[in-house]
């Protein structure tokens, strides 16, 4: 597919928040491009998290791309939080009337792909931008090579929705962008294995040599993760070690949990760090998830803010291009990061109570354990934490 040289609204990165941009834009009879750089394949099978807010369902719904995720995705009421050999449940669904939907971003990315191109909407891989221009003056382009030639897409707004590591952030000036930046002493090696989960929610679990997660793709697939020295080589934990490690971490006094071990498909590093872009729009260009903040794993924030952001951009856009109020769009980077700033919390919050840090002391150590038995003892500690992990309502940030 050729790209037409001038749309309403070019979208570099076709990740979730570019499709579902894209997606959202149009039912409110807004035009979009998608430039993504990378292979389609690529795009569809990066594993990420899999968790989804009742937020980022709602979207998925009012967009049309909800049809596997009812017949596949698993709804989840509770979780559990492990420390010191015991368990804490948290009734999300009794402490906040909202429950959550386990639905890989793998999924959601290839279902937002595929509606894209059955409507013969333009969407095209392998297209790396090069340059995002003018954002300043009210003709902003997009240069960009795609089956060998450069290509000029010409826009009246351009949207990064291109990771962390995109072009699109350099088109606003150095001076004027403030970075807020946070890395954690930690990694996580993540597993998918061909094994029934062993537990029927999630576990979050500081053992004593660190976190685990036992999370799952399906009723038969596993998926967990190890707290692991930065810098660590996945190839170098044998399958083994990995199940040994995630049964000390799961463990309990009482003996009554078994890990269930099987065939590991598959093997890799995320390293953890929290970043936070200001401002989100410069001009006529606006930024949307990763190309704007990261926060690390531990909550499953990451694929459910960049969906919060595009709803907000969408709905802001919408109204600018019917009626040329600008307001929304005016508001846009600030209803965004006031978001973005909660779980960045949330998110730092989760990870220091349940990971070892290596740096740390028994200070440390003796805070996030109090932290965890406050969860344990307290419903209004629940509560808060129910209420974050499911996600915020968009008002109520
Ligand atoms: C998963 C990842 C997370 O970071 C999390 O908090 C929960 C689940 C996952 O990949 O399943």
């Amino acid at each position: 597919m050729s790209a037409p040289a001038r749309t309403q609204v070019a979208i570099v990165g076709g990740g979730p928040a570019g499709l579902m941009l894209a997606h959202l834009l149009r039912l409110r009879g807004v035009d979009s491009v998608v430039l993504e750089a990378r292979p389609r394949e690529r795009v569809e099978t990066r594993q990420r998290a899999g968790i989804l807010e009742h937020g980022t369902v709602d979207a998925l719904r009012e967009v049309g791309a909800d049809a596997r995720m009812d017949e596949l995705g698993l709804p989840h009421d509770g979780f559990e939080l492990r420390f010191s050999g015991r368990s804490v449940r948290v009734d999300m669904q009794a402490l906040t009337g909202h429950n959550v939907m386990i639905w890989a971003q793998t999924e959601v990315t290839k279902d937002l792909i595929a509606l894209r191109l059955d409507q013969g909407e333009p969407l095209l891989f392998e297209a790396e931008v090069l340059e995002v221009s003018d954002v300043e003056t009210d003709s902003p382009s997009v240069r960009y090579r795609h089956g060998g030639t450069e290509h000029v897409l010409h826009a009246d707004v351009v949207v990064g929705a291109d990771g962390s590591y995109g072009p699109a952030r350099r088109a606003i000036p150095e001076h004027l962008v403030r970075r807020f930046e946070r890395v954690y002493p930690y990694s996580w090696l993540g597993i998918l294995a061909d094994v029934a989960p062993s537990s029927h929610e999630l576990i979050y679990a500081r053992g004593r040599t660190g976190f685990a997660l036992a999370s799952m793709r399906s009723p038969t697939v596993t998926r967990a993760y190890i707290q692991v020295p930065n810098g660590t080589d996945a190839a170098d934990w044998a399958d083994d070690a990995i199940w040994d490690e995630l049964s000390a971490r799961f463990a309990l006094d009482d003996g009554s949990f078994t890990l269930a071990r099987g065939p590991i498909t598959d093997k890799s590093v995320t390293p953890m760090r929290s970043m936070v872009c200001e401002p989100m729009r410069h001009g006529r260009l606006f930024l949307a998830g990763d190309a704007a903040h990261i926060v690390p794993p531990t909550g499953a924030k990451g694929l459910n803010l960049a969906v919060a952001d595009v709803r907000v951009l969408a709905e802001a856009l919408g109204e600018w291009f019917a009626t040329k109020d600008e307001r929304l769009v005016d508001a846009y980077s600030d209803t965004a990061l006031r978001r973005v700033w909660r779980a960045s919390h949330f998110s730092w919050t989760m990870t220091t109570m349940l990971h070892v840090d290596p740096d740390g002391d028994p200070f440390d150590e003796q805070l996030a354990l109090s932290h965890l038995r406050h969860i344990g003892t307290s419903e209004s500690a629940r509560r808060a934490l129910a209420e974050n992990y499911r996600g915020l309502a968009l008002g109520a940030v």
